[in-house]
């Protein structure tokens, strides 16, 4: 647990913002999108949107680090997004690599644990030697698990996952849903309670498939680099007010049902 959060702290925090301290996700993925759009709304290259949502990924750590949400999954980069063009593409290599010597002193003095998960071969080399590095001096903090999701999709990473389970030369009839999560780049992850994606898209654009299977989603009109703390928590305030059921009834469904029958 963070230091600077400690748990009296956190439910004064919570209570002051309407969130249950008790059923705050453990998980909280998010698609950060709008950049270009918040940029083109103020006449400027789309890169500027993406230099602002650095304050937006600051904001969520932090939020989640006082919430007391336990890894916070980023979406980054898209396999898709390669296509987009070189010189964005290039940009945004940049401002990661940037970003990680800027904020690395910081993310760790909040016990921050740092960690990529993708096709990270396909990064430029100091992007990967940044993350490696990032990824290595962080590995024993505990506060807050962050997961950068880089050059990923869905679909990469489940291809990825039945090679080496062919590779493994595993019999067909000992696979089973574990197998699978353990093939996946998340294995040591529990999966997200709730995704949250900005910029009014209701999509999940090739993002943890597998994992969202009971996933809650939260859509905001917001852009990424309008996103702080106030969003974070209406977006968990929103996961507190569904019902999840898991494909179960709740109990007292239940019960009613059974009176009556
Ligand atoms: C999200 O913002 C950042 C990345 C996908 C890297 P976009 O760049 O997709 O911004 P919009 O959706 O075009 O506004
Ligand atoms: C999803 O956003 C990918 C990331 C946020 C990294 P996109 O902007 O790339 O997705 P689409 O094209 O709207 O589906
Ligand atoms: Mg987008």
């Amino acid at each position: 647990m963070a230091a600077e959060h400690p748990t009296a702290e956190r439910q004064t925090f919570l209570a002051k913002h309407g969130v249950n301290a008790d059923s705050v996700p453990q998980h909280v993925a998010i698609i950060m999108d709008g950049n270009g759009r918040w940029a083109k709304d103020r006449g400027e290259e789309r890169v500027f949107g993406h230099m602002h949502g650095v304050d937006s990924v600051r904001a969520a750590v932090e939020a989640s680090l006082k919430s007391g949400v336990r890894y916070l999954t980023l979406y980054a980069f898209s396999t898709e997004n390669w296509n987009r063009p070189k010189q964005e593409v290039d940009a945004l290599m940049d401002l990661l690599v940037r970003t990680l010597v800027h904020e690395l002193e910081d993310l760790m003095s909040k016990g921050v644990r740092l960690r990529a998960i993708g096709d990270l071969s396909s990064l430029p080399e100091a992007a990967q030697a940044q993350l490696k590095e990032a990824e290595e001096r962080t590995a024993h903090l505990t506060g807050l698990d962050l997961v950068l999701a880089l050059s990923y999709s869905a679909k990469w990473e489940l291809v990825e996952a039945v090679r080496q389970i062919v590779r493994e030369g595993l019999a067909p009839e000992d696979i089973d849903t574990a197998t699978l999560d353990r093939h996946l780049t998340t294995a040591d992850l529990p999966d997200p309670e709730l995704m949250i994606r900005t910029s009014g898209e209701r999509r999940i654009s090739n993002f943890m498939l597998w994992q969202l299977a009971y996933a809650e989603f939260h859509f905001t009109p917001v852009m990424w680099p309008d996103f702080r703390e106030a969003h974070f928590l209406e977006a968990i305030r929103d996961y507190q007010r569904r019902e999840r059921r898991f494909g179960g009834l709740l109990d007292t469904n239940h019960n009613e049902w059974n009176q009556e029958a």
